[in-house]
């Protein structure tokens, strides 16, 4: 069986790379560096510098895993993985082999302005479905745009979803496994109503302020051009707080955090039954545009917390915490799909994905509903607080571990949304409280005192 996949990988490997030596006309000398358009685009320069897309084939935790999926297939994947990661390395015939040693300095800035500006075409969905036209003319959003640089295009494509889903679909080539399905879940849900007017496509979220939705950005896209009604941000930004951080990329890292926290709400509600309590947790994914998460969801963790404690911070239930080694606890409710190697194992290596094991993910708009018991000791001190969270991370610790060394990289747990409740315990309200007892007490004590004093007298 392995040898068969084998094989059949060898031969897409095989499609895929003569694909790149027909179009072997292309070199990545037919790309300008982005420093070029900062020239005229310097805000749209610095949006795009030190996004995921800057850095795409520059990633440590990318590197790692091509190396990986490079050593495991005999070299078979390096040009199937690196064609997302780095396109004009691709399509340059730079790649393989597979890291930085053939690489021109524009193939190392991963997806970039002319790249994506000289996209003329796109073959279908997924895996790299893009053609190429380095003839100097920019596709973009505008018909009436002119550059003393340039020519210019307008590219019905650059505005729909269906430009992004040329590279946000990953499937297994040769086992047909969905690896990443952004565009088919965004496809299928709400946000794509099929009327133009009230569709909200990818860029819509990603490529304007307003992260769950459309927001104009009035300005202009390029410093010596018009003003514009709406210029579309470049920062790309989606789940990723750990590699901008690593890469020192504070803007996107503080932006991938805000829009986590925009991404979803959670209600808590809470049942008290003689010395049982009964928490109810509900999540809605009102922000996502896809599930929540989504992209390479067998590495993102995304899970929900509950801490009970009494009121002198004794932990009455938990779940969802770290353990020493940072993991999350296994009992912990978990949104995320699972893979299956060929002996029906859970595994990450997306390489080896012969099926789907499970996927509990949140639909656009969907309304989770999670519950929890816990029973409430005897001689516990009221009130017990209870917190619950939807907590966010881009990686397991053992990952990140495995790939810059132990406890190197420790990634941030983002709390996307969260909430809070009590549960009154013990006797009833004022019978209860210290305060009175120990009033009570004192003023005892300053009578007996006064008593004897005047005795003593
Ligand atoms: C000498 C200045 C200059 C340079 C350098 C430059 N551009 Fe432009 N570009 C412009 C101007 C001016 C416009 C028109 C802006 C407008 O219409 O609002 C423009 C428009 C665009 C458009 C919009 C096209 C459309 O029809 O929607 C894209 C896309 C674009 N440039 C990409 C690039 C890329 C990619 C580079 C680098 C390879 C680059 N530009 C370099 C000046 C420049
Ligand atoms: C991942 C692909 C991608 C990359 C990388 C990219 N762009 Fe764009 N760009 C787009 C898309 C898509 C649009 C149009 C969005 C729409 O109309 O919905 C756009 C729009 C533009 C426009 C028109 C004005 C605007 O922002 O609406 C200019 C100019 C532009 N890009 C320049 C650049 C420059 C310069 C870079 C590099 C610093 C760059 N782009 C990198 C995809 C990309
Ligand atoms: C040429 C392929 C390609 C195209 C086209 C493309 N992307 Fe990406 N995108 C990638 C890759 C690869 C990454 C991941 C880079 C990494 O993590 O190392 C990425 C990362 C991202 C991220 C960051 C994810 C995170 O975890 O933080 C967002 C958001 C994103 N892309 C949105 C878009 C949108 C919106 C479009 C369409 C306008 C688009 N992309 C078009 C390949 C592409
Ligand atoms: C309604 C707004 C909206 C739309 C439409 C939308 N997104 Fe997102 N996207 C978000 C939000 C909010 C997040 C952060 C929560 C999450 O990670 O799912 C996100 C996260 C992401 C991530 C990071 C996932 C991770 O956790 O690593 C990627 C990649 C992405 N989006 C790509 C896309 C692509 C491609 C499309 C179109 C097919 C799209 N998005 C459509 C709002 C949207
Ligand atoms: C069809 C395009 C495509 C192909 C092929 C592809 N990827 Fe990706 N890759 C992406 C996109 C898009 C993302 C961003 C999704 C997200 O952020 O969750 C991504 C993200 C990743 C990440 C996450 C990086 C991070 O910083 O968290 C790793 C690791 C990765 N890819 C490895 C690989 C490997 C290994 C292969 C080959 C076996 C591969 N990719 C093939 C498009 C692709």
């Amino acid at each position: 069986m392995r040898g068969i996949i084998s094989l059949v990988i060898a031969a897409i490997a095989c499609t895929l790379l003569t694909g790149s030596m027909v179009a072997g006309a292309i070199e990545s000398s037919d790309f300008d560096d982005p420093t070029v358009c900062k020239g005229c685009h310097a805000e749209i320069y610095n949006q795009w510098d030190g996004s995921m897309h800057s850095i795409a084939y520059t990633d440590p935790v990318y590197l790692a895993e091509e190396k990986i999926a490079s050593a495991d297939t005999d070299g078979l994947t390096d040009t199937y993985c690196a064609r997302c990661h780095t396109p004009i390395g691709v399509l340059a015939g730079e790649v393989p082999p597979i890291g930085h040693e053939n690489l021109s300095e524009v193939s190392k800035k991963g997806i970039q302005c002319d790249f994506c500006h000289s996209v003329n075409k796109s073959t279908g969905i997924g895996n790299g479905a893009f053609m190429v036209s380095p003839d100097g003319i920019k596709r973009g959003p505008y018909d009436d745009s002119k550059s003393p640089y340039h020519g210019s295009m307008f590219s019905d494509l650059h505005t729909k979803s269906e430009f992004c889903g040329m590279c946000h679909e990953v499937y297994h080539p040769v086992t047909g496994i969905p690896i990443e399905e952004t565009y088919t879940e965004w496809k299928e849900g709400p946000y794509n109503t099929g009327d133009p007017e009230t569709t909200t496509h990818c860029q819509d979220c990603h490529m304007t302020p307003g992260i769950t939705h459309f927001e104009a950005n009035p300005g202009k896209a390029s410093s010596i051009g018009p003003d514009r009604d709406h210029v579309y941000t470049h920062y790309f930004v989606g789940g990723n707080a750990v590699v901008t951080g690593v890469i020192g990329s504070e803007v996107h890292q503080r932006m991938a955090e805000e829009r986590l926290k925009s991404a979803a709400t959670l209600e808590l509600e809470i049942e008290k039954k003689d010395n049982e309590a009964g928490i109810t947790v509900k999540v809605t994914n009102i922000g996502a545009g896809h599930k929540l998460p989504t992209g390479l969801t067998e590495a993102r963790e995304a899970w929900i917390e509950i801490l009970a404690k009494d009121a002198a911070g004794k932990k009455i239930f938990h779940t969802g915490g770290l353990d020493s080694e940072g993991e999350v606890d296994h009992d912990a409710v978990m949104y995320h799909a699972v893979l299956a190697d060929a002996s029906g194992k859970p595994t990450i290596k997306v390489w080896e994905a012969e099926s789907l094991l499970s996927d509990n993910r949140i639909l656009p708009k969907e309304t989770r509903v999670e519950k929890y018991n816990f029973a409430i000791p005897e001689d516990v001190m009221g009130p017990i607080t209870v917190e619950a969270k939807l907590n966010y991370r881009s990686a397991s610790q053992k990952l990140l571990d495995s790939i810059f060394g132990k406890g190197v990289v420790v990634a941030p747990v983002i709390e996307m949304a969260s909430a809070e409740g009590t549960i009154e315990v013990g006797k009833e309200p004022g019978e209860g409280v210290p305060g009175f007892e120990v009033l009570f007490a004192l003023i005892s004590l300053l009578v007996v005192a006064y008593l004897v004093r005047r005795r003593k007298k």
